[in-house]
């Protein structure tokens, strides 16, 4: 197990930020975006963009986001307190949120935060002693179909179980590529095994017969019955 380091506080206060060359030009490309006068519209991809240079939402983040966006920093500060993936303190190279909304809660996810914990061995908001995660709870990641899942960074890991989430998370450990998606190999968001309905070809007269001028299906696709 590794001792857990929880996010200091006071690091939220002070931590210095200016965007640099790349992340200001595409700070532009997103400005370009508003009409003159409306440069607040542009807080949350701006506070997106200085969170993928900066790994975390600073004072100094806030102000320079501020100012591009030509609004007062609290404003800016609103927003950030508001959506949960902004983060307010430093996290680990890899940001691990773990889904134990209602969906993922009745599939497993449980048994998910059991992996995570033997596998990080840290709590949630706390990141491991060698900076490599962070684990946080979040709430509903609308991807309840393919539950449970997890996010990674960017990516969604989805149709986990014990097993599985605890290989995702060696692999993370261990600083492994992992594939996203689902760990149950579905396609996307479709059926597991095999199809029970729409098995027809629809292109087929087959599978089109479902429509048929004359049957009901039809009355009711043209607008309703006669
Ligand atoms: S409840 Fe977990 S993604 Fe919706």
């Amino acid at each position: 197990m590794t001792a857990a380091k929880t996010i200091p506080e006071s690091d939220a206060a002070d931590a210095p930020f200016a965007f640099n060359e790349a992340s200001l030009a595409e700070a532009r490309r997103i400005l370009a975006k508003y009409p003159e006068g409306r440069e607040r519209s542009a807080v949350l991809p701006l506070l997106d963009l200085a969170q993928r240079q900066h790994g975390w939402i600073s004072r100094g983040v806030v102000e320079a986001v501020a100012e591009l966006a030509k609004t007062p920093p609290i404003r800016v500060w609103e927003v950030v307190t508001f959506y949960t993936m902004y983060n307010q303190g430093r996290i680990g190279r890899h940001h691990v949120q773990i889904c134990t909304n209602v969906s993922c809660w009745l599939r497993g996810a449980d048994e998910i935060v059991r992996a995570a914990r033997e596998v990080f061995g840290v709590e949630f908001g706390q990141t491991t002693d060698d900076g490599t995660a962070t684990v946080s709870e979040v709430e509903c990641l609308g991807a309840c179909v393919n539950a449970p899942m997890v996010q990674i960074d960017d990516d969604y890991h989805e149709d986990l179980d014990y097993e599985s989430a605890k290989a995702l998370f060696h692999a993370i450990r261990q600083g492994h590529a992992v594939q996203a998606g689902s760990w149950a190999k579905r396609q996307c968001s479709a059926p597991a095994g095999e199809r029970s309905t729409l098995t027809a070809d629809p292109t087929t007269p087959e599978g089109g017969k479902w429509i048929a001028a004359d049957s009901p299906a039809a009355g009711a696709s043209a607008g309703g019955a006669k």
